[in-house]
């Protein structure tokens, strides 16, 4: 388990235990954050898990693919730096007090 920050659409911040091995989205979705939709389910086809991460917190974590790269790029809130996709970041050990916020719906 890990800890990782995460602040809601309103602002508000908690800290989740995050379970290694899962993704980021799955750990959020786990702990009951309604503002995450998830719609694919975690197929990086619909933007909707899109997250921002703290700068140099993102910059250490393994690089996005191609298709995360393009979904990413295609919403209005895009962030280069900090924008991910959090169905495709899977925790580990590494990213214990990673700093999340969720990003609004396109
Ligand atoms: S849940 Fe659809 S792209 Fe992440």
């Amino acid at each position: 388990m890990v800890k990782i920050s995460v602040t809601d659409l309103e602002g508000q911040t908690s800290t989740i235990e995050a379970e290694v091995g899962l993704s980021l989205m799955e750990n959020i979705r786990n702990n009951d954050f309604d503002d995450m939709a998830a719609v694919c389910g975690g197929c990086c086809s619909c933007c909707t898990c899109h997250v921002f991460i703290e700068e140099e917190q993102c910059s250490k974590l393994p690089e996005m693919e191609d298709d995360e790269q393009y979904l990413l790029e295609d919403s209005e809130h895009f962030q280069s730096g900090s924008s991910r996709l959090s169905c495709q970041v899977e925790v580990d050990d590494s990213m214990d007090g990673l700093k999340v916020t969720l990003a609004p719906e396109d």
